[in-house]
């Protein structure tokens, strides 16, 4: 049985005219249970807990569906707060006037925290994540102009030349083929729109010392990395903060320990814990520069390419006529 609110989030027509069956690229029709069967081949596509799935497990980001269960709401924006509309900003160039209207896809949506800023700007969002964290992102924007879908970037369920806008915020390195990624989404995309993507910065060396223990804390299972980081990241975060107290060698002092143990030093303890647990539990992540970036870009043709204020963020339009 699925709630009245989950049938609500259930794709309007026309959107559903861009969903295609992974097996047969055949038009899908809605099973009446809020999920897709292909008329053509029978696959079926279930509606699980409130979202289609277009995969039939999490692979290997299952710490992200463990981070965005625990963690559902601190990123979401409110009154007082509008850190995910500025780093909406910085990361994709993006403007509020180039959304407003227009169909847009998130690719890794994660709880939706840049969804809710693109429907802000009235965009209609289709948001897509490879875990479970697409279930939390359907709940969290229930009331808006959002559907999510459990799926994978590299087996997308839309036909070619579907949206205005894809956009991808620290995403595509959590892949084991970001370049390929990144190239797969040219596809989705229709003539004259834009692809925006922000991925990890090569050009930072102090993130060395976190990959030499990411070998072993990717390893953990989700539950017992963030037990352990619950304790370990306001014991380190502290020990830096008396140690910059004590005259002369303070502050070196406090810099070794987060070179050798980097914890994340957001303002609240709870955002410090799951930013670090963000950077120490994903099974890939790789690190990238802008040269990489344009390259792939220049690749796939794009043109009116833009950075943006934080490394790695890199946008560009597809071309109205294939050159
Ligand atoms: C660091 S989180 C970012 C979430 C969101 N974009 C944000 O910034 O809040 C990375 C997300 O990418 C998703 N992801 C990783 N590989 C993916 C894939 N192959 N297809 C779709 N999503 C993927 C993970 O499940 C996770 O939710």
């Amino acid at each position: 049985m699925i709630s009245e609110e989950q049938m609500q989030s259930a794709l309007s027509a026309d959107l559903q005219a861009i969903l295609r069956c992974l097996n047969c690229s055949s038009r899908l029709t809605t099973d009446n249970a809020g999920g897709y069967v292909c008329p053509a081949c029978k696959r079926a596509y279930p509606n699980v807990n409130g979202i289609a799935r277009f995969v039939d497990a999490q692979h290997y980001a299952a710490s992200f569906g463990f981070q965005w269960h625990r963690y559902q709401k601190t990123q979401l924006d409110h009154d007082q707060v509008r850190e995910s509309d500025m780093n909406f900003r910085w990361k994709t160039a993006l403007r509020p006037e180039e959304l407003k209207g227009k169909l847009v896809l998130d690719v890794g949506c994660g709880m939706g925290r840049f969804a809710e800023v693109a429907t802000n700007w009235g965009a209609r969002v289709v948001g897509i994540d490879l875990s479970a964290a697409a279930e939390v992102a359907a709940k969290n924007l229930a009331a808006r102009d959002f559907v999510a879908f459990q799926a994978d970037v590299f087996s997308l369920p839309f036909a070619p030349e579907s949206f205005d806008v894809i956009y991808s915020v620290g995403v595509l390195h959590h892949t084991p083929d970001c370049e390929a990624a990144v190239k797969t989404l040219d596809k989705y995309l229709k003539p004259g729109g834009i692809l925006a993507v922000w991925l990890y910065s090569g050009y930072n060396k102090w993130y060395r010392f976190s990959d030499f223990w990411r070998r072993y804390t990717s390893r953990m299972k989700p539950e017992t990395l963030h037990s352990i980081l619950k304790v370990a990241v306001p014991v380190l975060y502290n020990t830096q903060q008396i140690l910059k107290k004590v005259p002369l060698v303070g502050r070196p002092a406090a810099g070794l320990v987060h070179h050798v143990f980097p914890v994340n030093r957001q303002k609240t303890a709870e955002q410090r814990t799951l930013d670090t647990f963000d950077w120490y539990s994903p099974k890939y992540q790789s690190k990238h520069t802008y040269e990489q970036v344009f390259r792939w870009y220049e690749a796939m043709g794009m043109e009116d390419m833009h950075i943006g204020e934080f490394s790695i963020a890199v946008r560009g339009r597809k071309p109205l006529r294939a050159k």
